[in-house]
């Protein structure tokens, strides 16, 4: 019951000092509601307004890609170096423990395998990414394919479900044979996400002129890795496109195909969130995996 005798009178007003309000450290983000927000300060680090993302959600549209196999034997054990995950509702349920704690950037749209056509795509109901309890949804965006219009709808449909619910969306530009990664697509491309309400657009590093790709996306940017790559080159990307306006990576391939899974992940966060350079960053992969194969002669 409240004690209507004896409460202390409040009196520590702190008049004349001004109510602080401190603007939200990523871009675009500054005028989200408080949920939104919290989300995306779960999956950037507010620190460094980085992400390091993991994704895993290549088996939706590939099957058991290398790497992928066994979820369980590969996969869980990066997931306490990333920031994020992304992935599927399947290996969301089958694989990732609830208890990992990390937020979730759900794969949320699905409909076609590169056995057929890529990208004729639904949503996922947005009661289901609730009950998951994910942090973002990420929807694929087609722009240039005959599936842009189909995308775009599914982009701007979980864009206005999850904005009911606080639940921000990560606009993916599509991959597909016919869609070219150069410059002007990509900003294109992660523009036309941007401005249909996306919060965060996952695209591809390109050289030349991605500075201009990051510059032009009023909303964080985060690139995949694509196929894999030597792990120093991989780095190399992923130091040049954060240097360049990324906010992070959401990498997978050129994580879980890696020879040291672990090592290169802890790599790719040295570069995201500490700024090394990407021979240092080499330097700490080969380090790590060197004390890992010691670690297993014993
Ligand atoms: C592509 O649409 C998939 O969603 C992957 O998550 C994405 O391509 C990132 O993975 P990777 O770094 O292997 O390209």
């Amino acid at each position: 019951m409240a004690d209507t005798t004896g409460n202390l009178d409040a009196g520590d007003y702190g008049i004349g000092i001004p109510q602080k309000s401190e603007s939200f450290f990523l871009k675009g983000s500054n005028h989200l509601d408080w949920g939104m927000q919290d989300r995306l300060a779960r999956i950037f680090s507010p620190r460094s307004g980085r992400s390091v993302m993991l994704a895993f959600d290549h088996g939706y549209i590939m099957g058991p890609t290398s790497g992928l196999e066994r979820m369980d034997l590969s996969i869980v054990p990066l997931i306490a170096h990333a920031d994020c995950l992304m992935c599927t509702r399947g290996a969301l349920r089958q694989v990732v423990p609830p208890t990992s704690g990390k937020p979730i950037s759900l794969r949320a749209s699905a409909g076609s395998t590169v056995l057929t056509e890529l990208n004729d795509e639904v949503i996922l109901d947005i009661e289901e990414c609730i009950r998951l309890n994910a942090s973002m949804l990420a929807v694929m965006a087609a722009i240039g394919s005959r599936f842009e219009a189909v995308t775009i709808r599914n982009l701007t449909s979980i864009v206005d479900q999850g904005a009911r619910y606080g639940i921000p969306v990560l606009g993916v530009t599509a991959v597909g044979k016919e869609l070219t990664r150069d410059a002007r697509y990509l900003s294109l491309a992660s523009r036309v996400c941007a401005e249909n309400g996306a919060h965060v657009v996952k695209t591809y590093y390109c050289t030349p002129g991605f500075e201009k790709v990051a510059a032009s996306c009023p909303v964080p940017i985060v690139i995949a890795g694509g196929k894999k790559l030597p792990e120093r080159e991989a780095l190399q990307m992923a130091y040049e496109a954060v240097d360049q306006g990324a906010a992070g990576v959401d990498m997978g391939r050129n994580v879980f195909q890696a020879a040291h899974p672990v090592a290169m992940i802890q790599a790719v966060r040295g570069v995201v969130h500490d700024g090394l350079k990407p021979e240092q960053a080499f330097e700490l992969y080969q380090g790590l995996r060197d004390s890992t194969e010691k670690m297993s002669c014993v």
